[in-house]
């Protein structure tokens, strides 16, 4: 019989799903050895921080204090962080989700992690972030543009 997925209600469900997805990275070809060869991190208060970070973007409660771009800008140096590596991360993040929750919070976790792949994708290797993109602005939004670049520009 079909049986619905639960969507995500809490701190509960995040932990289910971090532990789930960290799991998976640990054993993954293309992003394990970033975590447990290149920043040897320490899974025992990664694994908490991670949570208080979704409690935090997901119900605006977990208290995550940390800096995401500097923990990622920092790993620049060590191995390639371009646009594949983010794509496949996303691509595990959200089969885990989907492996385990549907609903509306499901959605808005994908999205939440997608948005933040593009943000420090762009700033640590200092690309234009795609969903700025001056091309994609409505006639509006390119005049405000245009005012703001000149102003930050004089
Ligand atoms: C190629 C993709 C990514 C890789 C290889 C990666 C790798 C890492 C590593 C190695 C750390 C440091 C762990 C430690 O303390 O040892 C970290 C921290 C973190 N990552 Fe990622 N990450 C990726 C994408 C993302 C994305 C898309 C998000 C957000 C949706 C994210 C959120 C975080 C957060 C919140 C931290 C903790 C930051 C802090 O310490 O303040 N990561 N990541």
């Amino acid at each position: 019989m079909f049986e619905a997925k639960p969507d995500i209600q809490g701190r509960a469900e995040i932990e289910v799903l971090v532990n789930t997805f960290y799991d998976r990275v640990r054993g993954d070809a293309v992003l394990g050895f970033i975590f447990d060869k290149l920043a040897q991190t320490n899974w025992t208060t990664h694994l908490p921080k991670m949570y208080a970070f979704w409690e935090t973007v997901l119900f605006r409660s977990g208290g995550f204090t940390g800096n995401p771009l500097a923990a990622h800008a920092r790993l620049v140096p060590l191995t390639d962080m371009g646009r594949d590596k983010f794509d496949h991360w996303l691509g595990l993040f959200r089969a885990t989700v989907d492996d385990l929750f549907a609903g509306e919070k499901a959605d808005h976790i994908k999205r939440c992690a997608e948005d933040m792949a593009n943000v420090i994708y762009s700033k640590i290797n200092a690309v234009p972030d795609p969903r700025f993109d001056p091309a994609n602005l409505t006639p509006e939004q390119r005049e405000r543009y245009a005012r703001y670049k000149a102003s930050a520009t004089a």
